[in-house]
C-alpha cells in the first residue's frame, strides 16, 4: 500500500518536472514586471547544483536589472549598429546539410511569426537588436567561464543554464538562452568588470512572458527519439 502510494506520487513528480521541462520555449517578448532579488538569488541557488566536471562549477554569472540592464543594452544596440564587433560565427561553414536544414527551418518559423520576409535585411536586422535589449525582460543574465578552461567545461555551463531555464520556468517566469551577446563580450566585460580570464559565453533574459506577442506564439519541433537515439541491449 505505502509502496502504491510512492509509485503514485513518483509518477506525479514525474509529470510534473516533464511538463515544466517541455513548456520551456525561448521567449523573446516580456512584460515590464520586475523580479524580485531573492526569487533570482532563489533560482540562481537552484541552476547552481548542476553536475560539472569534478566539480569544478566554472559558470560566473552577472545578472542586470534596473538602469545597470538599460545602460549595457543601449551600449549593445549601438554597438550592434556600428558593427564594431566581429560578426557572430556561431556556426562553421560549410555548416554540414543536416543542420543547415534545421537553420533554415528555425529562420522560417521564427522570422515567419513576425510576418518578417525572408529577404527583408532590414527588418531581421531590427529584430536581431531585440536581442540586445534583452527583449524587454526585466532580467539580463550574462554567463562567462574562465577562458583557459577546454571545451568540456563548457558543457557545464549549458548544463547550469538549463537548470535555471527549468527553475524559472517552474516559477512562471519564462527565458531565453541567447548566444548572440559572445562577439560583444569586450563591451560587456568593461561594463560589468570582468576579470580579464573570463570570457562572455552566452547571455539569458528573463522574466515574465508576454503571451500575447505573436513571437511568442513560435514553438520549434524536435527530432523524434527513434531518430536521434540508437538503443542497445534492450529485450525487443
Ligand atoms: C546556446 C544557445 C544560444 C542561443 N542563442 C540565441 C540568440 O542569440 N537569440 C535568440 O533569439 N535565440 C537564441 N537561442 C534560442 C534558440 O533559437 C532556441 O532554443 C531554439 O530555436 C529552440 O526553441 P525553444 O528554445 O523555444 O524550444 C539560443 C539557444 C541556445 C541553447
Amino acid at each position: 500500500m505505502v509502496q502504491a502510494t510512492m509509485e503514485g506520487s513518483q509518477e506525479a513528480v514525474a509529470r510534473c518536472v516533464a511538463t515544466v521541462i517541455r513548456s520551456r520555449r525561448s521567449v523573446r517578448a516580456f512584460k515590464p514586471e520586475p523580479l524580485r532579488r531573492e526569487l533570482v538569488e532563489e533560482i540562481l541557488g537552484d541552476a547552481a547544483t548542476a553536475p560539472s566536471g569534478a566539480n569544478i562549477q566554472p559558470w560566473r554569472v552577472y545578472v542586470v536589472s534596473g538602469a545597470v540592464k538599460d545602460e549595457l543594452a543601449n551600449a549593445l544596440v549601438a554597438a550592434c549598429r556600428a558593427g564594431t564587433a566581429s560578426p557572430p560565427a556561431h556556426f562553421p561553414e560549410p555548416l554540414p546539410d543536416v543542420f543547415r536544414a534545421r537553420l533554415s527551418d528555425f529562420g522560417a518559423r521564427y522570422y515567419g511569426s513576425l510576418g518578417i520576409d525572408r529577404d527583408d535585411t532590414a527588418a531581421r536586422m531590427h529584430q536581431t537588436e531585440q536581442n540586445f535589449s534583452f527583449f524587454g525582460a526585466p532580467v539580463g543574465l550574462i554567463i562567462s567561464i574562465d577562458r583557459r578552461l577546454k571545451p568540456h567545461s563548457w558543457v557545464d555551463i549549458g548544463l547550469f543554464a538549463q537548470n535555471l531555464m527549468i527553475a524559472a520556468k517552474a516559477r512562471g517566469i519564462e527565458t531565453c538562452p541567447q548566444v548572440s551577446f559572445a562577439p560583444f563580450h569586450d563591451l560587456i566585460a568593461a561594463h560589468l568588470q570582468m576579470p580579464s580570464e573570463e570570457v562572455t559565453a552566452f547571455g539569458i533574459s528573463m522574466g515574465y512572458g508576454d503571451p500575447q506577442a505573436r513571437v511568442n506564439q513560435t514553438r520549434m519541433p524536435r527530432e523524434r527519439v527513434q531518430d536521434f537515439a540508437r538503443l542497445f541491449g534492450f529485450p525487443a
